[in-house]
């Protein structure tokens, strides 16, 4: 696990594999996180993150945020800044997203705009808000390469977004604006970690496998406790190595 106590930031986090994370950081990781802000876009409705956060209220942060919502995710921005003050945030998990179950002939340009709003443009959004946070983490941080630990922003992407793989998986999950918005994110991803590099930055997406989430279904081949705990695992052995990739809960590579 994570080898210091860190900051961190994930979306999404009122159910499913977000709220998965949020329950295995602070009760099982040691050293917990020293700051959590759990985004959500219905705070008040989010119960179960509400319990978690009265077990573990020094470390837990509810902020709303509405990734499909550019003026949300600006004033989630304004709000961690205040708590944070001068200290940095150290990894970013950009979680939240909506699967549209449409195929080609039955998608609406509506069902792209709602799959691209919530999935690509918000974690774009949220990359160029809560930059100063990161590159303050990685000035702080003083030691050379890059890891979860210093200065990361984590896309979750998903099988569903590789080329390679779509043939042989499209006929059982047809979610076609769901895919191209996940391809996007990928394409999205490699950009920013380049981009990011420079500020000492590490930028990767990872697939969580088929979990038995809302979105997932009860099918799924892994429960969230197991995927959040082999994504936890993967994510802190994360390096300058794992810039641009798209790995699985498992570690191994998914082909574009
Ligand atoms: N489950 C799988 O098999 C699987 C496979 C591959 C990849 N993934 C990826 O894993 C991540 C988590 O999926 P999951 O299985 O946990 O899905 P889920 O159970 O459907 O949960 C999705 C989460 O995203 C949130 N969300 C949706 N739109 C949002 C918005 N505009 N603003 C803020 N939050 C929003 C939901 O909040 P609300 O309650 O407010 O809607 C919910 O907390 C996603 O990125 C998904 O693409 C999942």
């Amino acid at each position: 696990m994570f080898s210091k106590a860190i900051s961190v930031l994930i979306t999404g986090v009122n159910r499913g594999l977000g709220l998965e994370m949020v329950r295995q950081m602070v009760e099982i990781q040691k050293p917990p996180p020293r700051l959590l802000f759990a985004c959500c876009r219905d705070p008040d409705g989010a119960t179960h993150l509400q319990a978690l956060k009265k077990e573990h209220p020094d470390i837990i942060k509810i902020i709303h945020l509405d990734a499909a919502d550019p003026t949300s995710i600006k004033q989630a921005a304004a709000q961690v800044g205040s708590i944070l003050g001068t200290s940095g945030l150290n990894l970013i998990i950009n979680n939240a997203a909506v699967a549209v179950h449409q195929s080609l002939f039955d998608s609406t340009p509506e069902d792209m705009h709602r799959s691209f709003n919530t999935n690509t443009i918000g974690p774009m959004l949220v990359i160029q808000e809560f930059i100063p946070f990161l590159r303050a983490a990685a000035k702080d941080c003083g030691s050379p390469g890059l890891s979860c630990c210093k200065a990361a922003v984590i896309n979750i992407s998903t099988f569903c977004s590789s080329n390679e793989l779509t043939k042989e998986s499209y006929k059982e999950f047809a979610v076609m604006p769901y895919r191209v918005s996940k391809a996007a994110l990928n394409m999205l991803s490699v950009c920013a970690s380049l981009e990011l590099q420079k500020h000492e930055i590490l930028c990767a997406m990872l697939h969580p496998g088929w979990v038995r989430t809302d979105m997932g279904g009860k099918d799924g081949e892994l429960s969230a406790d197991e995927s959040v705990e082999g994504m936890l695992h993967v994510m802190s052995s994360m390096t300058e190595q794992h810039c641009g990739t798209l790995q699985d809960w498992r570690g191994q590579t998914v082909p574009w």
